[in-house]
């Protein structure tokens, strides 16, 4: 069987190595007569995996002991919610960043539920740039400034992080575990699993103890984060398999060289790409500032926006799917997370310029 090359935004690639030993393992896990997805949450076999899977996240980070790792459902959108509920109720304020689809999103929900000050919004540049990040003046008085890492639509991503005392909330879901960051900066990181991570269905949140310290007893179980903390996330029925599934992905990038191999991967992935963009003499353009273009979602278009529905049935045909554009936006879009391989940009690439000679 000849695989497809996968350049979804999410759910998106996982390596083959991983579902080789999903598949080795899916009925029999381990000797123990039974498939994982069907042992309770509380075995043992579960617990070795569950512990493992945080124990990695930590060291393939290196997130110091004042943080705790935390698997929660809903999704990065919950977070959207969870957040303002737990750090913005009783007249606190948090400062947020506008910088595409994603951060307004988080945006529209946080300022349901407390006061947001808005301290930087890219709508006069259509979200295709993002601040210095010396020129933000975030408010001191703020309990937490919320930016979003990598806008996964709009194919930008911050290279540097603020330089505040007030505690960051990074909403990472496209690009953790995609390069070493300061987790010290971070008051609270949180990340679907579905792009970097594995399938969808676990959200990764890592939070600082002095954020969880604020949480207010008025919540709701399941929307505290008290709760899964105290309880190691297993306060209710964790999401099984993607956790296993993860341990699995993280594993590999472990054995592949943590986070700096992955980030040189990475950037010399999106290298080039970009370069093949830029050599086009214009046939393709990306829109975003060369500054700030995502390593993760390379984001352009064809100079006739007629060729681009062309483009992508023939890219489709030649076994690389996923290269539309996010349906607001239009255009193309490749998305290569951690587990999309050199070699799999290099026949993207490949495409690109035989395209062009045939269709100029
Ligand atoms: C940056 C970002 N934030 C949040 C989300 C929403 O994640 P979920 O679908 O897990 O709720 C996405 C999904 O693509 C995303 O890319």
């Amino acid at each position: 069987m000849k695989r497809k090359l996968n350049f979804y935004a999410g759910p998106s690639v996982i390596p083959v190595e991983v579902f080789e030993t999903i598949q080795e393992e899916l009925l029999d896990y381990q000797g123990s007569g039974l498939s994982l997805m069907e042992t309770s949450h509380r075995s043992k076999d579960f617990d070795e995996v569950h512990n493992a899977t945080i124990s990695l996240i930590k060291e393939l980070m290196t997130i110091p002991d004042n943080y705790k790792v935390l698997f929660l459902g809903g999704g990065a959108t919950m977070q959207f919610s969870m957040v303002p509920m737990n750090f913005l109720q009783g007249g606190r304020s948090c400062d947020f960043t506008l910088t595409g689809a994603w951060s307004r999103k988080a945006y529209a929900d946080a300022e349901k539920i407390g006061k947001v000050n808005i301290i930087y919004d890219g709508a006069d540049n259509e979200y295709t740039s993002l601040p210095e990040v010396d020129s933000l003046s975030v408010n001191p008085e703020a309990n937490y400034l919320h930016i979003t890492s990598n806008e996964t639509i709009g194919g930008i991503q911050w290279k540097d992080w603020p330089t505040t005392s007030v505690p960051i909330v990074c909403d990472m879901s496209s690009d953790i575990l995609s390069r070493p960051v300061p987790i010290e900066k971070f008051g609270l990181i949180y990340a679907g699993a579905q792009k970097n991570l594995g399938p969808a269905g676990v959200t990764v949140v890592i939070i600082r103890d002095d954020m969880l310290e604020q949480c207010p007893d008025s919540l709701t179980a399941y929307m505290n984060y008290q709760t899964h903390a105290a309880k190691n996330s297993l306060y209710n029925t964790p999401p099984v398999f993607p956790i296993y599934a993860m341990k699995l992905v993280l594993e590999r990038m472990k054995k592949l060289g943590g986070l700096p191999a992955m980030a040189e991967l990475n950037q010399k992935k999106a290298a080039l790409l970009y370069d093949t963009i830029e050599k086009s003499g214009g046939y393709y353009h990306s829109p975003v500032d060369q500054k700030f273009r995502s390593d993760m979602n390379v984001v352009f278009r064809l100079s006739d926006h007629n060729l681009e529905p062309k483009f992508i049935e023939e890219a489709t045909l030649q076994g690389m799917v996923g290269l539309k554009g996010y349906r607001t936006v239009g255009g193309c879009r490749a998305s290569i997370y951690n587990s999309m391989t050199y070699e799999g940009v290099e026949e993207l690439v490949n495409f690109m310029d035989d395209f062009t000679q045939k269709n100029q």
